[in-house]
Parts: structure tokens; C-alpha cells; sequence
């Protein structure tokens, strides 16, 4: 019996955009095999910050990733295929880009823990409530 596709909700951050690492990252994604469902250019407002990073808003480093996060277009997407939410998770490389991986995206291109180009969401209760947040109508 084949189990239901997963999806994740996947953001190409702020810095991601003003790089213009659009499609270098995306392009990784669907080389990948990974389908992609929805795709938006958005601004995050401050409202939508605290609620995607309702578990961060009390941390020392969530004003200036608030600050960061806010601070210009973003792409939203919706990634389905098998073990997404854990492939693109590899596929990121770990939150300090300094230290991820060499082949992951943030190991060949980002120098930061906080401007690290992508989120992913990290497990299928984060996907349900962040797919919920920023796709209410899938
Ligand atoms: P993300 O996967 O979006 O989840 C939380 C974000 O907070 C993370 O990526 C980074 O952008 C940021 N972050 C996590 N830890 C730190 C830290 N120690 N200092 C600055 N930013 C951080």
C-alpha cells in the first residue's frame, strides 16, 4: 500500500530573492524530483512573523530575524513527493550556514545563521500548521 504524498511549506527567504538565488534553489528542488503545488512572491507583516515563528518569538535572536524576515518579498511554496518534509531538510543543510554541509544549498551559499536563504518546515505537525498559515485554501 503507497503511502499519501507529503508536502512541506517551503520559504526562499528575503535574502534568497535580493541574490537572485531564485532559481538556483528552486531549480535543486525540482532536479530533486520533488513536485512543486503552490508558488507565491509575498511580503511577511509583522503579524504573519509571529505566528509562523510562534516558537521563537521569546528567543534573543527573533527581533532582528523578525527585522530580517519583514524586510522585503519572499517566495512561499508548497513542495509534495515522498519524504519531503526530511529530503528538503537535507537538501538545506543545518540553520548556520557557516557549518551546513558543502552540497547542501545553505553550505554552498550561505555565510549566516540568520540570512540562511531557506526555511523548510521541520516535521508534519509544523507542515500542517505552517501549509495552514500561508496556503488556507489547499
Ligand atoms: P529557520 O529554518 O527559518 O527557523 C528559524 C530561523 O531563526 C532560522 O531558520 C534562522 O534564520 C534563525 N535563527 C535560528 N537560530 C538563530 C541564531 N542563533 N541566531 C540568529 N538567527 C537564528
Amino acid at each position: 500500500m503507497s503511502s499519501p504524498t507529503e508536502r512541506s511549506l517551503v520559504l526562499l527567504k528575503p535574502d534568497a530573492v535580493r541574490r537572485g538565488l531564485l532559481g538556483e534553489i528552486l531549480g535543486r528542488f525540482e532536479r530533486k524530483g520533488l513536485v512543486v503545488e503552490a508558488l507565491e512572491l509575498r511580503t511577511m507583516d509583522a503579524t504573519l512573523a509571529d505566528q509562523h515563528y510562534a516558537d521563537h518569538v521569546e528567543k534573543a535572536f527573533y527581533p532582528p530575524l523578525k527585522d530580517f524576515m519583514t524586510s522585503g518579498p519572499l517566495v512561499a511554496l508548497v513542495l509534495a513527493g515522498d519524504e519531503v518534509i526530511e529530503v528538503v531538510r537535507a537538501m538545506i543543510g543545518s540553520t548556520d550556514g557557516r557549518k551546513a554541509a558543502a552540497g547542501t544549498i545553505r553550505g554552498d551559499f550561505a555565510l549566516s545563521n540568520r540570512e540562511n536563504l531557506v526555511h523548510a518546515s521541520d516535521s508534519p505537525e509544523s507542515a500542517a500548521r505552517e501549509l495552514a498559515l500561508w496556503f488556507p485554501k489547499l
